[in-house]
């Protein structure tokens, strides 16, 4: 049975979920915490350490202000209620992304990262205006001043996952196959897993049924057995 550390999920479908069943894209998103809550209590369950989540990319503010703000919002409100009981379930929330929003946004952010920085169950991060070809452009970039070599080990330290290992297991929902510029450089050899559900209909059952997938897959790293 392979070990299971780090799940990292693409979570696509909302904005076709809320258009079908409610007649809007953001009534979608409302929906789709629903699921990362379930998400959230099936990886406690199971004991995996690192649950990262891609919520906001650095192309996504290409979308009208409007879903811009109601996403925004909706992460502000869902902070405000939950990261008590994030905290007393020793969840630990990291921000993964370039911090370029609200004064009240980061704010709120950094009072979460710091409140449960020292929590050891579960570490969610959270893909917040994430882009994988800025972040390694990034990297390059203090590489160079740094004047260090090009080489993976030092590449390594100034991905914003340094400290978080590679994840095992990358599931996107919305019935998709695509990568979005996420994670690029992590994911390397990652099994990943597209399903066809809309992300407000994905659920615990359907979760368990990949990590059990997941689990019996032989995993060869490019070497033969
Ligand atoms: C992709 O679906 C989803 C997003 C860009 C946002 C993800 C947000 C949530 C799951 C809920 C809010 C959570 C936070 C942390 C703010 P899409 O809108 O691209 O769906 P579509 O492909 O059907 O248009």
């Amino acid at each position: 049975m392979n070990p299971l550390n780090h799940v990292a999920i693409i979570m696509d479908g909302n904005g076709r979920w809320g258009l079908k069943n409610k007649n809007s894209r953001n009534a979608g998103h409302k929906a789709g915490l629903k699921t990362i809550e379930k998400i959230i209590k099936v990886s406690l369950d199971n004991k995996i350490r690192h649950l990262t989540l891609y919520a906001f990319s650095t192309e996504n503010w290409k979308r009208p202000i409007k879903e811009i703000n109601y996403l925004f919002n909706l992460l502000e409100k869902f902070l405000y209620n939950k990261i008590d009981n994030l905290n007393r379930n020793k969840i630990k929330l990291k921000v993964i992304g370039f911090k370029k929003f609200s004064v009240k946004l980061n704010q709120l952010l950094l009072k979460s990262e710091k409140l449960t920085r020292n929590n050891k169950s579960l570490q969610i991060n959270l893909a917040l205006n994430y882009g994988s070809k800025l972040e390694l452009i990034n990297a390059f970039k203090i590489l160079k001043k740094k004047n260090k070599a090009f080489t993976e080990n030092n590449l390594k330290k100034f991905l914003l996952t340094k400290e978080i290992p590679d994840p095992e297991l990358l599931i996107r929902t919305g019935n998709t196959k695509r990568l979005s510029n996420f994670m690029l450089w992590q994911i390397a050899y990652t099994e990943i897993f597209f399903e066809k559900k809309l992300w407000p209909d994905f659920n615990e059952k359907d979760f368990l049924q990949i990590i059990n997938s997941y689990k019996k897959i032989k995993r060869n790293f490019g070497s033969v057995s």
